[in-house]
Parts: C-alpha cells; structure tokens; sequence
C-alpha cells in the first residue's frame, strides 16, 4: 500500500491537463479576520476558499482514523503534519472542479510550505497577510462564539506563541521573494475589504 504522500501524488497527476492553477496562501495571525474576508474575495472574485482549519475540523467530524491526533493537536494550537492537511486540500482543490483557491491559515510552518511546495509544485501568485495586534486578536477569538475548543484564553495564548514563532518565519520566507501582500487588519470589515479589493483588481470580478 502507497503511503499518504503517494496518493497525493497520484492525485496531482489527475489536475486536468495544462490547467493553470491560480493559489493564493491566506495567512495572519488567529482571529486577524482571514476567514471573513475570503468569504468576500469568495463573493467578487470567483475563488474557492479552503480552510486548512476547516477542514480538519470537518475531518475530525467524520470519524476518521486521524480524528483524534488532530483533535488533540487543535485543543493544544499545535500544528497537525503537513501530509495530513495537504491530503485534505488537495482532495478538496480536485473536488471543486475551479481552478483559483484560497488556502487560508496555510502552510503554518515551515514544514508545511516545504511539503506543500514538493508534493504539488504549486507557486502561490501571492500571500495575503493580514497584521493585526495580539490584543485586537484575542478579543476577536473571545467573542467569535462559534464553539471551538480553541477559542480560550489558555489554547489562545498557545496558538499565538506558535504563530509568532512558526507561521511569521513563512511569512518572512515569501516576503524574501516579494510575494507578500501585507493588509492592516486592525480596521472594519470593509475598510480591510476596500484594501484587499485593490490586491485582486488582476483577477476578473464575477459577473453579476
Ligand atoms: P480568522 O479566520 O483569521 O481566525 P475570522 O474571520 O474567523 O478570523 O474572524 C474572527 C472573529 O472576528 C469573527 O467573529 C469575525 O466576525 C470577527 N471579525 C473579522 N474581521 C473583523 C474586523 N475587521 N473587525 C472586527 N471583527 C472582525
Ligand atoms: O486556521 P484555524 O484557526 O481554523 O486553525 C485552527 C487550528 O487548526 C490551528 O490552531 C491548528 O491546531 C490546526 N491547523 C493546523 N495546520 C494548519 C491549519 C490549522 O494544524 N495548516
Ligand atoms: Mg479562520
């Protein structure tokens, strides 16, 4: 039996043909508002949005055999093993049928851009950076109300610890390259929108 990172492979081979594939890496810290805004980049632009979150999540929910480590990674803010997440985008990238994504709070940390890079091939076109301040960040995590059992304050305090030291090393390595698109997130929802609308003005608006 193939490991993980074969039928990975196995998957990209089935990208139809020549495609050209548009990815756009979605990164902040928790609670910088990543999922709010691509769900409007979502509404103008056509792109699928992927959550890295979301959908191991959703991988817990389905009672798979991972359920468990990555539930308990979640609970601690810890970072789950790239081949397990990049399994989960990769099927939901082939399953969309589209061809522009957004993976959001993805690649967390070196390890995931590394395998990410080498499983797909994929260069991102850019990431979308949005910097917000710790403070403004936990009192966004506090009142979500979404039920997740990361959103207190003890997982919180956690997960920006690993931000800052595993996620910003990503950030800086795609700035090193001048693919970093950095947003001042601490505004309204449309006041950063206005800002992320210029960013995409390459990509064709959706027909209304
Ligand atoms: P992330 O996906 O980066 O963790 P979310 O998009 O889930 O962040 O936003 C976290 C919380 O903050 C949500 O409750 C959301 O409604 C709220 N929020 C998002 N953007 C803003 C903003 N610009 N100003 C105030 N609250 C916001
Ligand atoms: O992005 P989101 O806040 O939904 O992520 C929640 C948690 O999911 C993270 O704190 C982490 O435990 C896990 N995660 C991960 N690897 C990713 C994205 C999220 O392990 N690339
Ligand atoms: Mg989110």
């Amino acid at each position: 039996m193939g490991t993980v990172v074969d039928s990975i492979k196995d998957a990209h081979v089935s990208f139809p043909g020549d495609k050209k594939i548009a990815v756009v890496f979605v990164l902040g810290g928790p609670g910088s508002g990543k999922g709010t805004q691509c769900a409007k980049i979502v509404e103008n632009y056509g792109f699928t949005h992927l959550s890295a979150g979301d959908l191991l999540r959703a991988e817990i929910k389905s009672g798979s055999e991972n359920g468990t480590m990555i539930s308990n990674m979640i609970k601690e803010g810890k970072i789950v093993p790239a081949e397990v997440t990049i399994n989960l985008l990769q099927k939901a990238m082939l399953e969309s049928g589209n061809d522009k994504f957004l993976i959001d709070g993805f690649p967390r940390n070196e390890e995931n851009r590394a395998a990410f890079e080498n499983v797909t091939k994929i260069e991102p076109e850019f990431i979308l950076f949005f910097d917000c301040p710790e403070e403004e960040m936990e009192c966004r995590l506090l009142s979500r109300n979404q039920g997740r059992v990361d959103d207190n304050i003890e997982t919180i305090r956690k997960r920006f610890k690993v931000f800052v030291e595993s996620s910003l090393p990503v950030v800086g390595y795609y700035d090193l390259k001048g693919k970093v698109r950095k947003v001042d997130a601490a505004k309204t929802v449309n006041e950063v929108f206005d800002v992320v609308k210029d960013i995409f003005s390459p990509f064709h608006k959706k027909a209304e």
